[in-house]
């Protein structure tokens, strides 16, 4: 169907609609979808997070949904044709489930490695963050799905999310953190935008009309909707002025009615709303629920049959960095597998994605723990925990066998519920059959636990509201957790349990439990939800008992490999990190095994960078990303060396947080600099001339390379990289190409390099490739501030043939723009 076709399809919808109509098309009915208006044959839109995978209108784990790994691990891959087809498995997911539009990717910058959602973003580096996404927004749209790429722009941080007016220069916002955004509208043509909470350089996103009507819509050529992050709209004028077309989550929202009256009282055109209408009305189409236009991509045409367990662990091994292999330590093969000490809790509770609305439930998880039993022969492998990254209370899942039992104000049972994990997060209509909020009074949380192992078990809540919890016949807590002034309304999702008390319960003795919630009723709520977790924690060891018996463990195996991970208190949504340090006494437990086998192994699973304070004292080192449903299969893989790890890292590690050049997050007076311009990332690094763990692009793999020849043609277009596999086994290299300046211009600061293009290429031993990268223009470009616009500085460049931003192979010199600068 061609534009024309559709836009006359979406004009004739648009003429039968009334104003009241209108404005309600325009605001959501619930917590993901916009109301249906059958007298045009438009249904219901439904959206859903996002990005790992496609969650649905249901938060809970009885709708499973396939996990992929964190985006930073799909950034890892340097690979945007294989974000491509994670993003025709997301189409697959979503039409499974009757969404039609996602609501991601997260292109946001890892401006500071403190960053709450940073495992959610892919990279310090725009053009990087920008060819992914790419990949990921045509992979997803080419199953007939919407994208919405958010958030738009210079949600970076966490911390007072909601109110941050982030104070960023012209140029840095021009050359990073709209630079994505670009790249991703002009080239893969999303049908979605979401407006970021946060305010930039003093107009909140939602409503930023010189950002949103001007430079998306006008220069760049967006056609699709613009949506709000959820709550983020507070002002109809302003929003429909400056270019929002939704408003979501509903039914309480700034657009409907109210948009309506604006209308008529005159303070907004109705061809401005007209205008927004037509947005959603071609989404609408494009997803295929406009009856009267054929969907953008045919039913036939849509990739389908894809098998997500066998992607999921493609993207994984893919993704993995292996960033140190002392002696060839990794893989660990053929006879010297041996003996294997497997040591750490994430490699029993693999930690395979990171929190807040990027969370899904995948109906199974394969551990390393799993992969590492299965893949090596019986007998070969011990398990110990080590050291536990958290002291706080889990979901109420092993052992538990729980339902909900939903009553109204009387006492009379309305409905019942599976509650798995004892999580209960009903949002919008989706309650229980037969319940409704107002007549829903208290949920009880109740049925047996049945411990596995004796001891004190810890028992405790999540959420707001009254709670009364009964373990064993013993009161545990009877109180309230109220919602105060500065409390985030998410709190409740993703807040921290809060532990009530103990119980000693024996081994295999089942023991009845119940946590009867009174619900607590807000006013003025746009969302209302019902969320509250019944959580628990075994009996607490030791923690120097616990190393001391992964120690033993060490010593009598080959091999020791220590899974060390972060928890979701660290990396999750609505607050920032407070430090790079692994939680617990995990890095007591690396020092100490390292110290009993010189053969130790350490796989680092976390979606943002950490401080690996011993990594100069072990064989290898791997980091793992939060690795998604297949995990353990993959670490399989990559460990035994039936594949090697293929990632390269998509943003600098560094040795220790006190030497990150950009760390701030914590706004000042409400107001968050970005004083440090566009030096964020290894382009501050550099700057400051610091070295760190591991630099931006790194990442070994099993075989060797080397760098012949580099030729750039004079129009500086197009780069040739001659390479030869020098190692002994077949592998995959990233081919990075950084643009330096040569001699110093007197006008602008730039960086001493930048990622101007990088390519992939797979070998065998000794065979040799020539690979070409094209040179954008964009590369020896800089934002003039005072022309606003893009201008070529002219001059002597190197292009750079690299392993990484510090490993840089062979070089070529390029005069561009014919005279060089002043
Ligand atoms: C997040 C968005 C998400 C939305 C809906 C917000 O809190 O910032 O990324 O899409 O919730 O879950």
């Amino acid at each position: 169907m061609t534009d024309f076709e559709r836009a006359t399809a979406v004009e004739a919808a648009l003429s039968k609609l009334d104003l009241d109509a209108k404005a309600r098309l325009l605001g959501g009915q619930d917590m993901w979808s916009l109301p249906a208006l059958p007298e045009i044959g438009l249904g219901s839109l439904v959206m859903s997070d996002g990005p790992i995978g496609v969650r649905g209108v249901r938060w809970t784990a009885d709708d499973p949904s396939v996990a992929l790994p964190s985006p930073t691990a799909l950034a890892a891959t340097w690979d945007p044709s294989l974000a491509r087809r994670a993003g025709h498995l997301l189409a697959q997911e979503a039409r499974r489930k009757g969404v039609h539009v996602l609501l991601a990717p997260t292109v946001n910058l890892h401006r500071s490695p403190l960053g709450g959602r940073h495992f959610e973003a892919y990279s310090e580096d725009p053009l990087l963050t920008g060819a992914i996404g790419t990949g990921y927004v045509a992979g997803v749209q080419a199953g007939g799905v919407g994208t919405t790429v958010k958030h738009f722009v210079a949600n970076d941080a966490e911390t007072e999310r909601f109110t941050v007016n982030n104070i960023v220069g012209e140029r840095a916002l021009r050359e990073l953190y709209l630079a994505p955004f670009e790249a991703i509208v002009k080239n893969a043509h999303p049908w979605g935008i979401m407006a970021a909470y946060n305010s930039v350089n003093g107009h909140t996103m939602t409503e930023h009309r010189y950002l949103q009507n001007e430079v998306l819509r006008g220069e760049w050529g967006f056609d699709g909707y613009i949506v709000s992050d959820w709550m983020a709209a507070r002002d109809t004028v302003g929003d429909i002025l400056g270019g929002l077309d939704v408003a979501m989550p509903g039914p309480g929202t700034v657009y409907g009615e109210a948009l309506a009256a604006a209308v008529r009282d005159g303070l907004v055109e109705e061809s401005v709303l007209d205008e927004a209408v037509r947005n959603v009305l071609r989404l609408a189409a494009r997803v295929g629920i406009l009856d009267s236009a054929p969907a953008a991509v045919a039913e036939a045409d849509r990739p389908a049959g894809i098998d997500g367990d066998a992607l999921a662990r493609e993207i994984a091994r893919r993704s993995f960095v292996l960033v140190r292999n002392e002696g060839a330590a990794l893989p660990l093969g053929g006879d010297r597998i041996g003996k294997v000490a497997l040591i750490g809790t994430a490699a029993r509770e693999a930690r395979v994605l990171g929190g807040g609305s990027a969370q899904v439930f995948p109906d199974h998880v394969t551990s390393p723990l799993d992969g590492l039993t299965a893949a090596l022969p019986q007998g070969a492998l011990t398990y110990s925990v080590g050291a536990d990254p958290s002291d706080e209370l889990a979901a109420a899942g092993e052992g538990f066998d729980l339902r909900a039992i939903c009553r109204d104000a009387g006492g009379q049972v309305i409905g019942t519920s599976t509650v798995p994990g004892g999580q209960v997060q009903w949002m919008g209509n989706d309650l229980p059959d037969g319940v409704t909020h107002d007549a829903l009074f208290s949920v009880e949380v109740t049925g047996t636990f049945t411990p596995r192992e004796s001891g004190a078990h810890h028992f405790g809540t999540r959420g707001l509201g009254g709670f009364r919890l009964v373990v064993d016949g013993q009161v545990v807590y009877d109180g309230e957790q109220g919602m105060g002034p500065e409390t985030d309304p998410f709190e409740a999702f993703f807040g921290a349990p809060v532990e009530r008390g103990q119980v000693t319960l024996e081994a295999g003795r089942a023991v009845e439990v119940s946590l009867f919630y009174v619900v607590l009723k807000i006013e003025d709520i746009p969302i209302k939800a019902i969320a509250f977790s019944l959580v628990h924690g075994g009996p607490r060891r030791d923690p120097d008992e616990l190393i001391a018996e992964a120690v033993e463990a060490a010593r009598a195996a080959d091999t020791a490999i220590v899974v060390v991970a972060t928890t979701e208190r660290v990396e999750s949504e609505g607050f920032d990190r407070q430090d790079l340090r692994l939680p617990g006494r995990q890095d007591d437990l690396v020092r100490a095994v390292a110290a009993a086998n010189p053969n130790t192994v350490v796989v680092v699973n976390s979606g943002s960078p950490v401080e690996l304070p011993w990594r100069g004292d072990v064989a290898a080192v791997l980091l793992s990303w939060f690795p998604g449903q297949e995990a353990g299969a993959a670490l399989a893989d990559v460990l035994l060396g039936a594949e090697e790890p293929g990632g390269r890292l998509p943003s600098t590690w560094p040795v220790a947080f006190e030497d990150v050049p950009v760390t701030q997050v914590t706004p000042v007076n409400g107001e968050l600099s970005y004083d440090e311009g566009v030096f964020i990332g290894y382009r501050a690094w550099d700057r400051a001339g610091r070295t760190p763990a591991y630099p931006f692009g790194h990442g070994l793999g099993y075989t060797d390379w080397a760098y012949e020849s580099i030729d750039v043609d004079p129009a500086a277009t197009t780069a040739r990289v001659r390479l030869r596999n020098a190692g002994s086994r077949r592998g995959r290299e990233v081919v990075q190409l950084y643009v330096a300046p040569l001699g110093l211009s007197d006008t602008v600061e730039r960086p001493a390099r930048w990622l101007a293009g990088f390519a992939s290429v797979e070998l065998d031993p000794g065979a040799t490739a020539e690979v070409v990268i094209d040179l954008p223009r964009r590369a020896f470009q800089i934002w003039d501030e005072s022309a606003r616009d893009w201008a070529t500085v002219a001059g002597d460049y190197a292009v750079e043939a690299a392993r990484s931003v510090a490993d840089r192979r062979v070089t070529a010199a390029v005069r561009v723009g014919g005279r060089p600068s002043a």
